[in-house]
């Protein structure tokens, strides 16, 4: 158990990892896989590995199986299959995986070893990375978990080449934003990317949890910096929530709505924080090479500005967001009045 983030990249890190697990001498090794990436890398894995001694621990795919069930059937298995104290659980698989098989491993016999090996893009630069292990409690995300570091998060592109281009897109949203917070010149590559595919992004996924990495180093318990990975997440969050309350009108996976936070946040910025209307104008464009528009009524739009209301990260009722004095310069806590929402959206869906 460490807060330290240990990041290990390719496949020569992925060949290293029996060594290393050799060395550690665990009484018992665990994967944890979802049925997707059961199909898709749980075989190249164990070829890669040759960790074929491994027990297979397997659970469903999707958000709606984050939940305390699934960590009492795994924990049942641990059990059962006589994991201890010395056991390690190898997480593979996205952000659901990672996320709550590391709740599973820090919370079985008071916490065992845990390696996160990401198969998605938002796993790799953004869940796997920065210790917050959890689950969902009915309906309420990430609210019961634990911030521990895993022994190893290691990153490797092969996975992606089975991501469905949606999924690949979600991730890519948080890597626009890395760009956005903290680094211009990467933001800029990024937007000017023809395509999203493994070849395209595999040598941009490096710079992505470089800024991750040292934001959550610098704060690894969101007492202050940490906060400004919530770029586009405050409006962004409140637009999932409604497309998860109204799930007839349209699917919208994480990174799809941030995306279209982080356009409403720019205007936000431009208003309240001083950014360059090119900038913002940049950023709105930006986001629309690569994210259809999604559009909004005045009614959903009154019914998103309400679940603003019960974000977790409210202040004695007031809304605070991170937003943009300048792109890579962002500025935490900041109090938006109510009347720029309608404004904010009305600039999103402008030409
Ligand atoms: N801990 C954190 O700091 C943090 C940060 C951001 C997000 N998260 C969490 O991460 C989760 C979202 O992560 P996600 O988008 O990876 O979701 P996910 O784990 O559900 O993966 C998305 C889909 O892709 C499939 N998949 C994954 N890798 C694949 C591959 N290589 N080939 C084919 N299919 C593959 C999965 O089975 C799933 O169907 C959420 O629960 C969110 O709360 C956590
Ligand atoms: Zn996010």
């Amino acid at each position: 158990m460490q807060n330290q983030i240990n990041l290990t990249f390719g496949k020569e890190a992925l060949a290293e990892l029996p060594h290393k697990l050799k060395a550690r001498a665990y009484s018992s090794l665990f994967i944890l896989v979802d049925e997707h990436t059961q199909s898709y890398c749980l075989e190249p894995f164990l070829n890669q590995t040759q960790l074929h001694d491994a027990h297979v621990l397997q659970m469903k795919a999707g958000e709606e199986n984050k939940q305390l069930q699934t960590c009492e059937k795994l924990w049942q298995q641990l059990s059962e299959l006589g994991a201890d104290r010395n056991s390690a659980l190898l997480n593979l698989g996205g952000g659901v995986v990672t996320d709550l098989g590391g709740f599973v491993a820090c919370t079985f016999k008071r916490g065992i070893d845990f390696y996160n090996i990401p198969t998605s893009l938002l796993a790799m630069v953004d869940a796997s990375v920065g210790g917050k292990t959890g689950i969902d409690f009915g309906p309420l995300k990430n609210q019961i978990g634990i911030i521990e570091e895993p022994q190893e998060v290691i990153i490797d592109s092969q996975w992606l080449q089975t991501l469905p281009e949606v999924e690949i897109r979600s991730g890519f949203a948080e890597m626009l934003k890395h760009g956005l917070i903290a680094n211009p010149d990467y933001w800029k590559e990024l937007i000017e990317l023809n395509t999203l595919d493994v070849n395209s992004l595999a040598p941009l996924i490096e710079s992505s949890i470089a800024v991750k990495k040292e934001v959550v180093e610098t704060d690894p318990k969101e007492r202050g910096l940490r906060k400004i990975l919530n770029y586009g997440h405050t409006l962004g969050h409140a637009i999932e929530s409604y497309f998860l309350i109204h799930p007839h009108k349209k699917r919208l996976l994480h990174g799809e709505a941030i995306a279209v936070g982080m356009v409403l946040e720019a205007f936000l910025s431009m208003h309240c924080c001083g950014l360059n209307p090119m900038d913002a104008a940049a950023i709105k464009s930006g986001f629309k090479r690569f994210y259809p528009p999604v559009s909004f009524s005045n009614e959903e739009i009154n019914e998103i500005v309400d679940l603003l209301r019960h974000d977790k990260k409210n202040k004695a009722g007031r809304v605070h967001f991170v937003l943009l004095k300048s792109i890579g310069d962002p500025q935490m806590d900041v109090e938006v009045p109510q009347e720029l929402f309608q404004k904010a959206f009305e600039y999103y869906s402008a030409p």
